[in-house]
């Protein structure tokens, strides 16, 4: 192995939780189910957590069906296999209830939240509730100690702080002062509705009891309330997931393809985790367009086969293929070079930020266990330390 080449055997069994960050369709969900499958190969119990509405982390591995539920994934068809692979989908309505299951003071109360119009609005349509359940279940599940590494691929972002500032969002929306500032003209032992029109608040109560209606408040007030008891909760918890992604046993895998608006997203990360002191585990750019050997290399390589052949071709036939074929191999080597320069700038974001990984296009989608495993191998080649 070169000086500047590192071994990546260790860095899979040392880490204990991957994020796979990057713009969509570059190949996150891929590099997941990838470094996940490999490190059960390796013998870890692996769970690899997606929350990819278009499912193709189940395709690939062969689920039909995918709840939010744990699934051990059927690795009979790798003997070589020592550990376990686990994979669940997440839906962040049901996993909002479900969280709300698991903090609720009460059957009273968590009943109470789950029939309120508010609430059910706003797991329906909270902004980001999809990355923030995400991180809610992952607490859940690295609390849980049933796994000794979770790989956690992440939804295409717009913006790509979303993710990261998902729990933190959450628990600005609820801040105790807010809750306090609607909570104030009431106190929880006596019945909704009458205290309503008393103190600050009651100007802008009444205005939304006109504008919106009667139940709209009741259902507001019972919201608020009922979402005070659970503020302490979602704090505790969004504290553990922040301390969770600082952990020198979180790595952050940043994924991108050779296209411009990838790379940016790319670069964008590498710059974010690095400012936030995130642990940066590397950066893989997938689908790239390998063209080993040099000119000169093919035309030997394409004259030790005809040498081959026995004789019964018709020659100018035979230039014709050969002149072809030296053709899309210059073209194949200009496409790699383009994209060596144009990877450059992730590759110097990425400095002192963990290995640099290509990952070559495959013929064909990565859609199954065979494609996953040969995925992995590219990934854990030798990598660049840049
Ligand atoms: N190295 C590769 N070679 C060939 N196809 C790939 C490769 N990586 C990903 N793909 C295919 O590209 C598509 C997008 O990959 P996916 O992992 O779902 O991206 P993302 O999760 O970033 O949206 C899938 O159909 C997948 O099978
Ligand atoms: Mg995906």
């Amino acid at each position: 192995m070169d000086v500047n080449e590192r071994d990546l055997t260790q860095w899979l069994s040392d880490t204990e939780l991957v994020v796979c960050v990057g713009a969509g369709g570059v190949g996150k969900t891929t590099t997941a189910a990838s470094v996940a499958l490999r490190a059960a190969v390796m013998g870890r119990r692996v769970m690899v957590l997606t929350i990819d509405p278009a499912r193709r982390l189940a395709n690939s591995l062969g689920l039909s069906e995918f709840g939010n539920e744990a699934r051990r994934i059927d690795l009979s068809a790798m003997p070589e296999v020592k550990g376990e692979l686990w994979a669940m989908m997440l839906d962040s309505r049901s996993t909002f209830d479900g969280l709300i299951d698991r903090i609720a003071p009460s059957e009273e109360a968590r009943q109470r939240i789950l029939d309120n119009h508010i609430y059910r609005h706003m797991a329906n349509t909270f902004a980001g509730s999809q990355d923030y359940m995400a991180t809610e279940t992952l607490y859940d599940i690295v609390r849980s100690g049933a796994y000794d590494m979770v790989v956690l691929d992440t939804p295409p972002v717009k913006n790509a702080l979303d993710f990261l500032e998902s729990p933190g969002r959450l628990i600005n929306f609820l801040d105790e002062r807010v809750l306090g500032w609607f909570l104030q003209p009431y106190d929880a032992s006596r019945v909704f509705g009458q205290r309503l029109m008393l103190g600050t608040s009651a100007v802008v109560f009444r205005l939304l009891g006109y504008v919106f209606g009667r139940d709209f408040l009741d259902d507001l007030a019972e919201f608020f309330q009922d979402f005070q008891g659970l503020y302490a909760g979602f704090v505790e918890r969004h504290d553990a997931v922040v301390k969770l992604f600082r952990s020198p046993s979180t790595q952050f895998v940043t994924v991108c393809a050779p296209s411009e608006s990838s790379l940016d997203v790319a670069v964008f990360f590498q710059q974010e985790l690095a400012e936030r002191g995130l642990p940066r585990g590397g950066v893989v750019v997938n689908q790239v367009h390998a063209c080993e050997g040099t000119d000169h290399d093919a035309r030997r390589v394409l004259a030790d086969a005809v040498a081959r052949l026995d004789g019964d071709v018709e020659p100018r036939a035979l230039a014709r293929v050969l002149a072809r074929l030296g053709m899309a191999h210059r073209r194949l080597r200009a496409l790699a070079e383009a994209e060596s320069t144009m990877t450059e700038r992730v590759r110097e974001a990425a400095k002192d930020g963990g290995f640099y990984q290509e990952v070559p296009r495959l013929d064909g989608n990565v859609h199954d266990l065979e494609a996953l495993h040969a995925v992995g191998e590219h990934l854990f080649k030798p990598a660049r330390v840049l």
